[in-house]
């Protein structure tokens, strides 16, 4: 049997955000640390998903940013790529943005051909989940096969490491 090539893609943004009820300064973003997690664990390729427009870090700027994106189904310019050919297991980690995945996880899916691939999402989040997320994605990568998602409380993420590297697992 060959062996299964595992590809960790996530978009994460360091900076303020909203967690647990205050604004905080993070120094390295959630959905970072959760697929650092997976990566270690599993030994697969790490992908930061990168816009050449970098978003605010002011918490409010960037909400009002990542709102107007959402609204007009914008797919931002990505300042990274990977071949993706190789891998058969991708996880995508990012965070719920007005109730889904933020516009620049949904380019980077459209960018590549999923098909006949595993993709297993994982959402950092304040609340809502994984929104619509996983209905967005299944759309943006039509005949990849999109697995049960795992959300994660943000502010919970560096001790919720076990859940993660077991969800991974799986
Ligand atoms: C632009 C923006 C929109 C957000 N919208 C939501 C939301 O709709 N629901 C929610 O639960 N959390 C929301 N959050 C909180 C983030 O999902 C949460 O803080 C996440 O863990 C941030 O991940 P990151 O540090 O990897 O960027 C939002 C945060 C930002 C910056």
């Amino acid at each position: 049997m060959p062996e299964t090539r595992k590809l960790v893609a996530y978009f994460s943004r360091a900076g303020q955000n909203y967690v647990g009820g205050s604004i905080v300064d993070l120094p390295e973003g959630n959905s970072k640390v959760a697929a650092e997690a997976i990566a270690e664990k599993d030994g697969a390729d790490l992908f930061e998903i990168e816009t050449v427009d970098a978003y605010p870090t002011d918490y409010t700027e960037c909400t009002e940013v990542a709102a107007a994106e959402k609204r007009t189904g914008v797919r931002p310019e990505l300042a990274t790529d990977i071949d993706t050919d190789p891998y058969d297991v991708i996880y995508l980690c990012y965070p719920n943005w007005w109730g889904t995945c933020p516009m620049a996880v949904l380019a980077f899916l459209e960018g590549h051909d999923f098909s006949d691939k595993v993709i297993r999402p994982l959402c950092t989040n304040e609340g809502s989940g994984m929104g619509s997320s996983e209905r967005d994605i299944r759309e943006a990568a039509p005949g990849a096969m999109v697995g049960e998602g795992l959300a994660v409380t943000g502010g919970a993420v560096v001790r919720s490491r076990d859940v993660i590297q077991r969800w991974a697992e799986e």
